[in-house]
């Protein structure tokens, strides 16, 4: 297990070139697998999960060559339909590689995914969008297969818009006979990305990033490159680093417009902002100010920024409040938090941070990705060291986070206890 150690109370200043999106890249990875063929991928950020599906279609039997941001998949050699119960375990994610293969191969097994532990995180909604396509589905001690002779194209009303479910259902109906329609589909700009990549490719989708998307099954694909798009989480990261340090950070490479809630909560506590095309620049007030902030679906206030702004608010004037709508075990963090000298309490789906003016460094754990990011944002603001363990949780969604940090002024260093 590797650990951070932090040395707190320096601004961040500088500038920071953000990474390509995690959420976005995971998808069109598994989108690969539809044609059978060479996809050449830009923009790939190196973090443990995409490394995670590599490994997968690996052992589907495909191949991976890496050149830091540029992965070139070949699918073409693919010849198991099978997910190892270890790859579904270690990534919820890998879910998402079902419906390209179930798509492709009409034929794939698997066992329930794991991932970050905040919350039940079903898949009913995934395998109700399968069965609608005509796809069965048969359950056996935790493994599921999927089988079908052809998938026909059907209408698909999720009960909710869970991006996963959206994802696998567009996956899934990519090639099946006829038209497919998604209605309360999820509206993630992930979403758009994934559609851009599958229409590049010769798919017929349109409608992404509306709660309605519509597949016209096709029978051919072609081989592409394509580049994949910012890391809106990673960009809200650094927004929030430079927030809570007192700093002034100018982000490179980023799409603004994927992060409306998130810039004018930052400039309602306080911040200056200013965007163009590609890159937001922040400057931090001397004090931050409460704010109030509801998680919801895109276009609302994204959960992978709950923890963040908790975090970054734990020092802010005055009461903030959180509620947290999408997941119902994520607030683990807190205690980790509280720690540090953070005031937070919860009461349901409701966090109460009382501003404290210090927090202190502790030894503290990450207890899942975005909650072990908020740890380090804590840390960066402390009075002193703080040591985070299990920082793996962080290296599944961050691209060395550490080095960008450094390169702002931070004073950040990964060690490995043994
Ligand atoms: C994706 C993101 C994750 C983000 C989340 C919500 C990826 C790889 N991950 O996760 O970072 O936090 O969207 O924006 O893109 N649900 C069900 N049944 C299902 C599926 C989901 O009840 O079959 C529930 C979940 O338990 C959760 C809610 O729906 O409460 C949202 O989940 P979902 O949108 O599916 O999130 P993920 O796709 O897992």
């Amino acid at each position: 297990m590797s650990s951070y150690i932090i040395k707190g109370g320096n601004k961040l200043t500088g500038t920071v070139k953000i990474s390509g999106s995690k959420n976005a890249a995971l998808p069109i990875i598994a989108a690969c697998i539809l044609n059978k063929g060479i996809t050449t991928l830009y923009n790939v950020p190196n973090i443990q999960d995409t490394q995670m599906m590599y490994e997968i279609i690996k052992i589907l039997g495909g191949k991976v060559q890496k050149k830091k941001n540029k992965i070139i998949i070949d699918t073409s050699t693919i010849e198991k339909y099978e997910i190892p119960d270890i790859l579904m375990h270690k990534m919820r994610s890998s879910v998402i590689i079902v419906g390209a293969i179930i798509g492709k191969y009409k034929t794939a097994t698997f066992t329930y995914p794991g991932g970050c532990d905040i919350g039940a995180r079903p898949i009913d909604l995934h395998l109700k969008a399968f069965e609608k396509l005509g796809i069965t589905i048969t359950q056996n001690y935790g493994t599921i297969t999927c089988n079908a002779e052809k998938i026909t194209g059907s209408k698909i009303d999720l009960d909710f818009p869970s991006v996963g479910a959206t994802e696998n259902a567009i996956l899934a109906s990519v090639l099946a006979e006829g038209k497919t329609i998604i209605t309360n589909a999820a509206r993630e700009p992930e979403i758009i990305d994934l559609q851009n990549f599958l229409n590049k490719m010769g798919a017929k989708i349109k409608g992404a990033g509306t709660d309605e998307i519509e597949i016209e099954g096709t029978k051919k694909l072609k081989e592409i490159s394509y580049n994949i798009m910012p890391d809106r989480i990673e960009t809200g990261t650094f927004l929030c680093l430079a927030a809570i340090t007192g700093g002034k950070i100018e982000l490179e490479k980023t799409n603004p417009n994927h992060l409306t809630p998130v810039i004018s909560k930052l400039e309602e506590a306080g911040n200056k902002i200013e965007i163009k095309k590609e890159t937001i620049k922040i400057e931090a007030p001397k004090k931050l100010k409460a704010i109030d902030i509801k998680t919801m679906p895109y276009p609302g206030f994204p959960t992978d920024m709950q923890s963040i702004m908790a975090s970054t608010f734990s020092i802010a004037k005055g009461t903030t409040i959180i509620v947290e709508n999408i997941f119902e075990n994520r607030y683990k963090y807190v205690q980790e938090l509280n720690k540090m000298g953070a005031k937070i309490t919860v009461e349901g789906k409701s966090a109460i941070i009382r501003g404290t003016r210090k927090l202190y460094g502790a030894n503290v754990k990450a207890t899942d990705l975005r909650g072990g990011a908020a740890l380090v944002l804590a840390a960066m603001a402390a009075k002193g060291t703080t040591i985070i363990e299990n920082i793996e949780y962080i290296l599944r969604g961050y691209e060395e986070l550490d080095e960008k940090i450094r390169q702002l002024g931070g004073n950040i260093e990964i060690t490995k206890l043994i």
